[in-house]
């Protein structure tokens, strides 16, 4: 069902993401080796990108590990069309969970999930300098030593996207187009994942990977260059993370990628050279493997260990 009117945009970018976490010590350790500067807020463990003062991640004590609420920004002067998007849809704002700050709009998408809807605008990524490349038949860069710059940031820049697990992906994607505005970029066999676009910009925002019950599957975050994501995966193993997928370049959204698995079976995800999409995208149904080329994912990799929510 459609509650708002043809290709109006309301979300605007994913703005934090936020998991239950049974020790809040092993999230700081394992944020900061990911390259995450983090801080105590309230009880919650707050990670960020360095230079970048807007939470990307928040993790609050609980009894397993699960997603707490998923948090996104609204564009400027749509908060009045959301609220009555959610109105005719039958959605109605919830007060704020525990463990979260009380700012935005509250509400739970049809897998009970908690979301926060933010009337601000996201803070600009952390500035990199452009790298120029010599591939194809381009020649950008002339008379300069490109290994002598590479290694100067190495570190994310932002919060990119997230995937979640769904039973009902399509009842979740009619939620988050419908009413919320995101939009198809493609879908891989169906429904078995969905990606979702909040207008031009970055293929995905956010999206489905179909499961038996509602989890968290994975946040990525964009570093400055493919050898960032090396360097990035380098530093974990050296760190004794235990070793992830990686490196490749995906086949939907075109991304290089490397994951590691977080300390409570889900994943954390570096990437740069994703694509960027415009109003003339047009989405597509694909039947094909995830990775264009590397190594194919882990057997653990699309394994749903969130409790069932009861
Ligand atoms: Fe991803």
């Amino acid at each position: 069902m459609q509650f708002l009117a043809e290709g109006e945009d309301v979300i605007s970018a994913l703005h934090h993401y936020a998991l239950e976490v049974p020790d809040l010590a092993i999230a700081d350790a394992f944020l900061q080796d990911f390259g995450l500067e983090t801080a105590e807020k309230d009880g919650a463990l707050i990670a960020a990108c360095a230079g970048r003062p807007q939470e990307q991640v928040r993790m609050v004590e609980g009894p397993d590990k699960r997603l707490h609420h998923v948090s996104f920004t609204l564009g400027a002067g749509t908060l009045d069309t959301v609220r009555e998007a959610l109105e005719r849809a039958g959605t109605p704002v919830i007060e704020f969970p525990a463990g979260a700050d009380e700012n935005g709009l509250w509400v739970r998408d049809p897998d009970g999930t908690v979301v926060q809807l933010l009337d601000t605008e996201p803070t600009p990524p952390r500035s990199v300098p452009e790298i120029l490349i010599n591939s194809g038949s381009g020649r950008q860069r002339i008379g300069s030593a490109l290994w002598r710059d590479l290694t100067a940031d190495v570190m994310p820049r932002r919060l990119g996207h997230t995937l979640l697990f769904t039973p009902q992906p399509a009842r979740m994607t009619a939620f988050y187009t419908g009413v919320l505005g995101l939009h198809v970029s493609d879908t891989i066999h169906h429904d078995l994942v969905t990606f979702l676009n909040a207008g031009p910009g970055d293929h995905h925002i956010f999206g489905f990977i179909s499961s038996t019950h509602p989890g968290f599957h994975h946040a990525s975050f964009e570093v400055p260059s493919i050898d960032a994501i090396a360097m990035g995966a380098d530093r974990m193993r050296t760190k004794g993370r235990a070793a992830g997928w990686g490196l490749g370049r995906h086949t939907i959204g075109s991304n290089f990628f490397h994951y590691n698995p977080d300390p409570w079976g889900s994943w954390i995800e570096w990437f740069s050279d994703i694509d960027q999409i415009d109003d003339c995208w047009v989405a597509g149904d694909w039947d094909v493997p995830p990775h264009l080329w590397g190594a194919p994912p882990p057997q653990t990799f699309l394994s749903n260990l969130e409790p069932q929510r009861p």
